[in-house]
């Protein structure tokens, strides 16, 4: 896609050697044709104002206009009734072999039951745009040069209030170190424990294998995979991996939905004691809790054995990269020199942005919204598949905005997907998510975060038949 510049319009990298004897117009007709036959520029984008061009080159006016005069009559630029001149799409372009044509977008599908994304429609833009004009406004300007990269104190400041406040997290602004979301959150934290001696980490399974097994091996250590059922993650099956560290999703599992049980809440802070283990806490979906009080954080109850991470991305997109850990004292200097080495610290600008938003309250708002909005999506999926699918039981409904939907009789999960996808209807099998990615029960895992009450309606009516072949 061309570049649409608004306002004066781009610079374009012209090198004119003075002394050459080479008329300067020639070199500058040579380099834009060049430039345009290699796609520097591209089809459609605006070319600068002659006066600006001119100005910036050291040339006069009226030799940059016989220029593009030229140029437009050799059919490089095209120029439409007064409007800006612009680069013509030239032939060579146009033929040039191994150049693909823009993807054609996909017919849109009726309803994509995506797991993982919040509504992409209702990201508050206003109240972000507004957090960062007040942080540009009112930001001191040392806040423009390279910050402490454990994070700017402010938002570390405001951001261990909420978690206090809404996660009964232990937590001060000494003990966050703020980052790019929670898979670069993952990989500071394994890479921090390998440095103090860690070998293996443990993770759920079905779970977050790819996110957990790429993080361990940029850090050197060892995965293996724990069960979960119906209670959360196996503690006893932990205990025999011999790991010194596990990844959990205790809020709301990824992806079964399952809330870790309190007994088990227990069974694991036993283990990290006597083993002295390492809980690592995802607090995956904990804003989003519909049918029970909020559980706070392990890491509330256990500070010194618990490293929890949390993320805007759930919250409010993941685009934005931001995301936070609450770390053991021991650990944080460690955290803070990685990450300084990785990238001097995350952008000054949003962190300060994300704390406006926050203190304002406009960030609680925000979320109050979301979950009245993803509770009646949930409302309807359930009574979409009542309708439409009445054998299919759902689990995993207590928060966020995926649900597990076991499919009844012996039907198979890639012919229910390849089905659905015929019907344009998108969905995701558990089995991608085990990682012997065996077949197993026959689940779904239907995300319905991004998708409108009347889509999931739609979609399910489309597939009730596959879902549950008797109904
Ligand atoms: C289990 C889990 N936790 C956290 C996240 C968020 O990751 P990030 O903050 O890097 O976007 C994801 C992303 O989908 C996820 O699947």
């Amino acid at each position: 896609m061309a570049v649409e510049w608004s306002g004066l319009g781009p610079d374009v990298l012209v090198v004119l050697d003075r002394d050459a004897a080479t008329p300067l117009r020639t070199q500058l007709e040579d380099q834009i044709r060049q430039a345009i036959r290699s796609g520097r520029l591209s089809h459609g984008e605006r070319m600068p104002s002659t006066r600006v061009l001119a100005q910036a080159l050291g040339l006069s006016r009226g030799l940059v206009q016989d220029c593009y005069a030229q140029l437009l009559a050799e059919g490089y630029l095209v120029a439409r009734g007064g409007s800006a001149t612009r680069v013509a799409r030239p032939a060579a372009q146009r033929t040039e072999p191994g150049r693909r044509p823009p993807a054609v977008p996909s017919s849109p599908l009726i309803a994509d039951f995506q797991s993982s994304v919040p509504d992409l429609g209702s990201v508050p833009r206003e109240d972000w745009a507004w957090a960062v004009r007040e942080a540009c406004r009112t930001a001191p300007n040392h806040a423009f040069n390279y910050g402490d990269p454990q994070g700017d104190p402010r938002l570390r400041d405001v951001l261990a209030a909420y978690l206090r406040r809404v996660r009964a997290a232990d937590a001060v602004a000494g003990q966050l170190v703020i980052c790019s979301g929670m898979a670069q959150a993952l990989w500071l934290v394994l890479r921090a424990l390998a440095g103090q001696g860690l070998r293996r980490v443990a993770f759920e399974d079905p779970g977050s294998a790819v996110t957990v097994t790429t993080a361990a091996a940029w850090a050197g250590l060892d995965t293996v995979p724990v069960p979960v059922d119906e209670l959360g993650v196996d503690v006893a099956a932990l205990q025999a991996t011999g790991a010194g560290a596990v990844v959990l999703t205790p809020a709301h599992q990824w992806p079964t939905g399952v809330v870790l049980a309190p007994e088990r809440r227990l069974a694991l802070l036993d283990w990290a004691a006597a083993h002295g283990g390492t809980i690592i806490e995802d607090d995956y979906d904990a804003e989003f809790r519909y049918d029970r009080d909020p559980v706070g954080t392990i890491q509330g109850l256990a500070p010194d054995r618990v490293v929890a991470l949390g993320t805007v991305s759930k919250s409010l997109a993941p685009a934005l990269r931001l995301g936070w850990i609450v770390s053991p004292p021991a650990l944080v200097s460690e955290l803070a020199r990685a990450k300084h080495g990785t990238d001097r610290g995350s952008p000054g600008l949003d962190q300060l942005a994300l704390a406006t938003l926050i203190e304002a309250g406009r960030y609680d708002r925000h979320l109050r919204r979301m979950r009245t909005e993803y509770a009646a999506r949930r409302d309807v999926l359930i009574g979409a598949l009542a309708d439409h699918a009445p054998r299919v039981r759902l689990t995993g409904l207590a928060a966020g905005f995926h649900a597990v939907a076991h499919l009844p009789g012996g039907a198979s999960e890639a012919a229910v997907i390849r089905a659905a996808r015929e019907r344009s209807v998108g969905l995701y099998g558990m089995s991608t998510y085990r990682t012997d990615h065996a077949p197993g029960p026959t689940q779904l895992v239907l995300g319905f975060g991004n998708l409108s009450q009347r889509a999931i309606q739609a979609g399910i009516a489309a597939i009730g038949d596959l879902l549950d072949p008797c109904a």
